[in-house]
């Protein structure tokens, strides 16, 4: 194992807030429960209908999985039908094995989880493809969280070649999540080059990436892959070449386009502000939120061949100012608020005018700042363009 990985995630462990920490800093915070796990189910919703149709058992192997929490993020996926609302697999139906190659998660991983009929956990590794055995094949193939960026790129098209070759084949495709971190991310908006640009300098594919949004600074750092969408499709044209099985790419999606974990740190980017914890906040019991603190001045990439990435960041923090300065003109007492301008906006402004609040105590802090947060995450999800402009770029494959 890459001894600064471990050393890492180790430390991580030891620091208390990724394994429990609060819903301000942590690993569990409000944004990765309430915004990051409900928009990757989201993203896998439509692939894993298909996938139970006529089935009595979904197989999952969740791979990187850390303390399991695949288990319960694909556990969680609901069907919303008029007033009902169902699980989509239900405990009968899941088959859930994880692995990971730090020991310490799967110990962690089988405590949480080893309860549950139909778990497994083991220590294994990824990065030379993965050796199944005969008979072992899944319909989920998944991983999460930038879980892939821990590989090389030959590395990565040799698991999905061992994956392709021993998924199941009984007349339905397997789904393969693929999850790393997003070339194009503002958090390390230093790292951008422009490729025809020879003065724009050598392009970044890696980043040395520190576990430092947890508060302690001096943790050592440890390498992780920038994926756009050209790589993900040159990792799976590898793929196709080596497996007799064809792989395909069913989507891209960008998750976390303001909210990642470095907007907090700033670390390879100073001009980002600490987003995350503010819209934490918003769903906080009886606390407040200082809503200006939301606000973001992006700061454009120079150079022609960012001229794309800065429209979409451009446009995007434009929407998302928008909505927070009209919520916060409509809860000043003395502002004038003008007529609204977005759909966000006529929404939010139902809810600040709402008579269903007349009852509750602090209707600010634990009805209207939720809202508001839910608004911004449904820009976040209206808005993406699956290219690689965020935290988390997930691309969702198939084997046939
Ligand atoms: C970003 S974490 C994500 C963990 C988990 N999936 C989650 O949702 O929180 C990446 C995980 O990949 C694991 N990992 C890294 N390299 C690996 C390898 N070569 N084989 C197996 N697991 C690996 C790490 O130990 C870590 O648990």
């Amino acid at each position: 194992m890459e001894m600064g990985m471990s050393d890492a995630y180790d430390y991580a462990i030891r620091s208390g807030r990724y394994t429990n920490g609060s819903e301000i800093i942590g690993k569990y915070d409000n944004v990765r429960v309430l915004w990051e796990d409900e928009i990757t189910r989201m993203v896998l919703k439509t692939h894993i209908q298909r996938l139970i149709r006529g089935r009595d058992k979904i197989r999952i192997l969740d791979m990187g999985c850390g303390y399991g929490d695949g288990y319960e993020l694909l556990r969680g996926i609901r069907e919303e039908n008029g007033d009902n609302c169902k699980y989509l697999i239900t405990d009968e139906e899941i088959e859930y094995k994880g692995f990971d190659i730090n020991e310490s998660f799967i110990k962690e991983a089988s405590g949480r989880y080893g309860g549950h009929k139909n778990t497994s956990f083991e220590v294994a590794d990824f990065s030379k493809g993965f050796s199944f055995k005969d008979d072992e094949s899944y319909d989920i193939y998944f991983t999460s969280y930038g879980t892939l960026s821990h590989n090389e790129d030959e590395a990565n098209a040799r698991l999905l070649a061992d994956i392709a070759e021993h998924s199941s084949n009984n007349g339905c495709k397997s789904t393969i999540v693929c999850d790393w971190l997003g070339r194009y991310s503002y958090e390390w908006q230093s790292l951008w080059a422009d490729k025809g640009d020879p003065n724009s300098g050598e392009e970044e594919d890696w980043i040395d990436y520190r576990i430092s949004y947890f508060g302690d600074r001096n943790v050592k750092s440890f390498p992780l892959r920038l994926m756009g969408r050209d790589e993900v499709e040159e990792v799976v044209k590898r793929a196709n070449e080596i497996s007799s099985r064809r792989i395909r790419i069913k989507g891209f999606f960008d998750r976390s386009i303001l909210v990642g974990r470095h907007m907090e740190t700033g670390e390879y980017n100073r001009y980002c502000v600490p987003i995350r914890r503010v819209v934490n906040s918003l769903f906080e019991r009886n606390v407040v939120t200082d809503l200006e603190q939301l606000l973001i001045d992006y700061h454009k990439k120079e150079g022609t061949g960012f001229n794309r990435l800065n429209r979409f960041f451009e446009e995007f923090c434009m929407r998302w100012n928008g909505v927070i300065r009209y919520t916060h003109e409509l809860l000043s007492p003395d502002s004038r608020v003008v007529s609204p301008r977005s759909k966000a906006e006529e929404e939010i402004e139902e809810i600040v005018d709402s008579e269903m609040w007349g009852e509750n105590s602090n209707p600010r802090a634990n009805l209207i700042e939720p809202q508001l947060g839910y608004l911004l995450r449904e820009l976040e999800i209206d808005l993406q363009e699956g290219i690689g402009a965020a935290h988390g770029f997930i691309a969702i494959l198939n084997v046939s």
